[in-house]
Formats: structure tokens, sequence, C-alpha cells
């Protein structure tokens, strides 16, 4: 089975095929042993290394959403639990899609999973969103109402966006970056995991909480809407969350004079820390180069 690749566009998310816009059925049937085998060992991985490192959100969301463990879900299953929590469906689609569908699905409380999953030769790595990072990242944290609520907002703010211009885009894209890829949260017992890019990698699950290189700075909506980020490495800096009630209060002000405002500054560094920052932790930088940020 082949996804139906359009073109390759630079986006929020590097140089990437840019897939059909359709909606398409999951093709479960036609999933493959290996397919099966791919979702099975990535699931029983992650599970033992989320443990202690995953928000409680997420976890919890994990033991009430009862994915099947050894073939991958079916989305339809998965509606069920999801609808009767937060309203949200799953949407099946080829891959990542143009913004404005994105911000469309969101809009609707329909999240887009990707149906096809990795080779066994990617298991640690793809650069491309698979149905492993969007339905083992993603889907769990939209049986949270708090954050269910947030990746709604975040859709109709984009929607809005799209009429305010490529600057806006960018800075929106930033925001989702660092919070819904890759945000860390506080809790009682320490920092937590809740971003889908660090939740669906193993090596990313580890380094964003033990790693001495990053920095590790309090969440800042203003600011992160003007930091670069990472797509071919770790992240160098990641934003620390006191609860999803900070993250949907953020988004709650119409967002248009601040891209006004963002429009005119230089952006930050994926790595710098400015003045103003609440660092928690300061990164070494070490094994830092200067190929430049998204
Ligand atoms: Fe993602």
């Amino acid at each position: 089975m082949i996804p139906q690749r359009l073109e390759h566009q630079a986006t929020d998310k590097g140089y990437v095929p840019i897939y059909a816009t359709g909606v398409v059925e999951q093709p479960w049937h036609d999933y493959s042993d290996t397919d099966h085998a791919v979702w099975s060992e990535l699931y029983a991985r992650q599970r033992e290394v989320l443990r202690g490192r995953a928000c409680e959100q997420f976890l919890a969301a994990m033991a009430a959403l009862q994915m099947d463990e050894t073939r991958i879900p079916r989305f339809s299953d998965l509606d069920i639990p999801l609808r009767r929590s937060t309203g949200w469906r799953l949407v099946a689609v080829e891959g990542l899609l143009p913004e404005a569908d994105f911000f469309g699905h969101l809009a609707a409380r329909e999240f887009p999973v990707t149906w096809w999953i990795r080779t066994p030769e990617q298991m640690d790595y793809l650069a491309e969103p698979d149905l492993f990072h969007d339905l083992f990242g993603h889907v769990p944290l939209l049986m949270d109402p708090v954050f269910a609520d947030y990746m709604c907002a975040y859709g109709q703010g984009g929607l809005k966006a799209m009429h305010l211009g490529p600057d806006a885009l960018t800075q929106l894209a930033r925001l989702y970056w660092y919070t819904v890829e890759f945000g860390l949260i506080r809790s009682a017992e320490g920092l937590r995991i809740y971003g889908s890019g660090i939740l669906s990698s193993a090596g990313e699950s580890r380094y964003s909480l033990q790693s001495d290189v990053p920095n590790r700075i309090g969440f800042d909506r203003d600011r992160i809407m003007r930091t670069r980020y990472r797509i071919d490495s770790f992240q160098r800096g990641y934003f620390v969350i006191d609860s999803f009630d900070q993250l949907f209060e953020a988004t709650r002000p119409d967002f248009t004079p601040i891209y006004a405002r963002l429009a005119g500054l230089a952006p930050h560094a994926a790595g710098e820390i400015v003045p103003g920052d609440a660092v928690i932790t300061r990164g070494t930088c070490e094994g830092w180069d200067d190929t430049p940020d998204a």
C-alpha cells in the first residue's frame, strides 16, 4: 500500500510531502503482519519508556482508550471513547495536510491520523508523521477536556491566521511546535512530557527530561511565537507549562495584535536564552552546530 503523494512543500514541518487533502477510509484489512508487528513493538517500547516520564493525563488517557497493543487499532473503535469524553473523532489521511485543511479539521474536532505506519527499518526515526506518531503521540490527550479544547481553539485560530499572512502562520506554527509537539509540563514529581513529538520517540523521551544539553524554560506564549525550532534533531530548548489550563488561557485572546507586535521583532534562535526567560535548566549546548533553524 503506497500513500498518494502529491508534491513536496516547504512547511512548518520542513520540506515534506504534502498529501491528498481528502479523508480516506482506514484500510485496516490491508495492514500486513509486519505493519502490526511494528505497531506492537513501538507501543511496548514507549509504554516502558513513558512510565514516570509522560504526564499523568496522558497515562490516564492511554488506560481509558485501551488501544490494542498487538494490532493497529481501528480508528472507528477509538472514536467511541473520544466522542464520549470530548466530542473528538479521528479521520484517516494520507499524511501531512495543507494548512487550511488541517486547521479546518481541528476546528471541527476531527484529528487527522496518517493511516500508514513506518517500516521496521524506520523504528527510531522518520522525517514525517506516520500512524504511530499521530495515533500514539497525539490522540490520547484528546481525551483530556482542557487539552481537547486547546486543540480546537488552535484550529480556529489557524483558520483566522490564514487571512493574516505568512508571518502569522509562522508564529502560530511555532506555538504548535513548542506545545503540542514538544511541550513539557510541571508535576508534583518533576517535569513530565505532553508533546507528541516526544511521546512517540524513545530517544527524545529520555533526552527531553534527562539530558543536560538543552534549555528548559517556563512557558511564555509571545516568546515561543518568536522562537525558531529544529526539525532535524532533538530540540535545543523545551518550554514548560504549569497546566493545560495555562495553555488554554494563553490562546483565549485575539491573536491579531500579537501577530502585529511580533512581526516587527527579530526571531530568537532555537537554543537561545533571552532576558525575561524563566530558566528552569540552562543547557550545556554541547554538540550544537551552526546549521540553521527552521
Ligand atoms: Fe505531530
